[in-house]
């Protein structure tokens, strides 16, 4: 595995079940009365996080603290990044603080490769801009797979704002790697540019997709990064892209419904769709703590230094 997480690209197919295969064995320690493994006991684990999050974070701090690392928690709120420091001064404090890994959320494309260039500890790329979020991608595919038993072969749709969403280019990119024919469903004005070199379809048919998809994917209309009018109306853009109940209805007896939130209920889904047992939703986030754990744990090293108490963990 390379040192960092920044993009999907950074794995191969080996990589990526390896991770799935790691979190599931992992996922073990949450059922237990004490959650915790020593395996990273002694090293440090920054989230430096530029922009608002709650899952992401308190995620990525669960898994390193049942690992046993220390863990500093940054918010560019209440720091000198609100004096105007530069991500790189921020990072040289961080390098002097010995960080083994940092975990970077920022606003901008590329932060977390920037970042990378400057210290010596494991990057993992915790969403940047409307780049990545390879986390993200591989917590739903590990959901995916504990769901419907496989990835391989199964038709994933991922509906909504694609142009603002780092997870739907993560996604794309790691469901195909396992196997999986995604497609793409959204507003012409909310589809990327270079949409056509990825490796998905894209349609503007919802109800025609749904009963031939096993997972459908809602993504969230990310407003606070629309500069303009995307779409004429809230009502209109959830008539033809929501998933309400009605669709819903229209999905194969097995189809799972995901969402990596925050959700906007009521717009791209609708409130008893997101609360159904369809839903993965609340699953999504339980696992995105055992799939950190094992991400950490294979770019730190664990599993040369700690192999054996994650055999002790079985
Ligand atoms: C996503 C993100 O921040 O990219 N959320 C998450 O990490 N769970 C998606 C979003 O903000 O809509």
């Amino acid at each position: 595995m390379n040192r960092h997480l920044i993009s999907i690209a950074d794995l191969n197919r080996d990589d990526a079940l390896l991770i799935l295969d790691t979190a599931e064995e992992l996922a073990q320690v949450a059922d237990r009365p004490i959650r915790k493994l020593p395996t990273l006991r002694g090293r440090t684990v920054v989230n430096l996080f530029f922009e608002d999050s709650t899952r992401t974070r308190i995620s990525f701090e669960a898994a390193a603290k049942r690992l046993s690392a220390d863990v500093i928690n940054f918010s560019a709120k209440g720091s000198s990044v609100a004096k105007g420091e530069s991500l790189k001064d921020t990072a040289l404090t961080l390098e002097a603080m010995g960080a083994d890994a940092v975990v970077i959320r920022h606003a901008a494309s590329g932060a977390a490769h920037r970042l990378a260039g400057w210290v010596r500890g494991s990057v993992v790329n915790a969403g940047d801009g409307m780049h990545e979020h390879p986390t993200q991608a591989l917590l739903d595919a590990f959901t995916i797979r504990r769901r419907l038993g496989r990835i391989d072969g199964l038709a994933v749709t991922i509906v909504g704002d694609v142009l603002h969403s780092r997870v739907a280019r993560s996604n794309v990119l790691l469901l195909r790697l396992l196997g999986a024919d995604v497609t793409l469903v959204a507003p012409p004005t909310l589809l990327p540019v270079a949409v056509s070199s990825w490796p998905c379809e894209v349609s503007y048919d919802l109800d025609s997709l749904l009963p031939k998809s096993d997972v459908v994917m809602m993504l969230r209309v990310q407003a606070e990064r629309m500069n303009a009018a995307y779409f004429p109306t809230v009502r209109e853009y959830s008539r033809r892209y929501g998933l309400d109940a009605d669709r819903m209805q229209t999905l194969p007896e097995h189809a799972i419904v995901m969402h990596p939130g925050p959700m906007n209920r009521g717009v791209e889904i609708a409130a008893d769709v997101a609360d159904s047992a369809r839903s993965t939703i609340v699953e999504q986030v339980a696992n995105g703590v055992s799939v950190r754990m094992a991400v950490l744990y294979l770019l730190l090293g664990g599993a040369q230094a700690g192999g054996s108490q994650l055999e002790a963990a079985r």
